[in-house]
């Protein structure tokens, strides 16, 4: 898959590059990150930041789309948001704004934008959202951002306090109006 960048506003999403590692080590280090967009347990330190940036800014597999969020001026980061699990016209979708830039509607426009762009150009027909039931934050980002809640799974996910959680499942048709 070829990158892109897609403008939203005063937001810019854009591929990551080396240089974003230090802003994501910071962000990955955020305790509400941590907890909801768990990495795996490893120290998050500046070779883990890089190796996750460049993970995600190599799109050659087509299996994911993931962006950086950051002010269409100035640039500074603002979040993250990706399509992953792309296959056979579904994807999940992810995200996580840095504290300094919550409340002020990154994550609906960001989520929005990809999801509009996803099945404009990448032709999907399906895009799911997950979150812990006990992250009414993200389950108010899916709902404004146009994500049906679709039922909840149970014990479904492993987030970093290292307890499972049962999940809403949202989800998004290209058909949806
Ligand atoms: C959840 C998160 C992505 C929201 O990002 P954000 O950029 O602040 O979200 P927005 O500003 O777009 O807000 C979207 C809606 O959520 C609401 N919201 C934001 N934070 C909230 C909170 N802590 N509790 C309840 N609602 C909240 C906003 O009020 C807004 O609703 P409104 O338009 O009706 O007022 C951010 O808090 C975050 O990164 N949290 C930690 C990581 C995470 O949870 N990632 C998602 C994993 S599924």
């Amino acid at each position: 898959m070829e990158h892109v960048e897609l403008a939203a506003g005063d937001l810019l999403l854009r591929p990551w590059r080396d240089a974003d590692a230090p802003a994501v080590r910071d962000a990955l280090r955020d305790p509400a990150i941590a907890q909801w967009n768990p990495q795996g347990g490893g120290p998050v330190d500046d070779e883990a930041a890089l190796l996750w940036v460049r993970r995600r800014a190599d799109w050659s597999a087509g299996d994911h789309a993931s962006m950086a969020v950051t002010a269409a001026t100035g640039g500074d980061l603002l979040g993250s948001v990706s399509l992953h699990h792309i296959h056979h016209g579904d994807a999940s979708i992810g995200y996580w704004t840095v504290p300094a830039a919550r409340g002020r509607g990154v994550a609906v426009r960001a989520v929005g934008r990809l999801t509009d762009w996803a099945f404009a150009d990448l032709r999907l027909h399906r895009v799911e959202l997950c979150h812990a039931v006990a992250n009414s934050a993200s389950c108010r980002v899916a709902d404004r951002a146009g994500y049906l809640a679709e039922g909840t799974l149970r014990e479904s996910y492993q987030y970093g306090d290292g307890r499972r959680h049962d999940e809403h499942l949202h989800a998004r048709l290209a058909t949806d109006r």
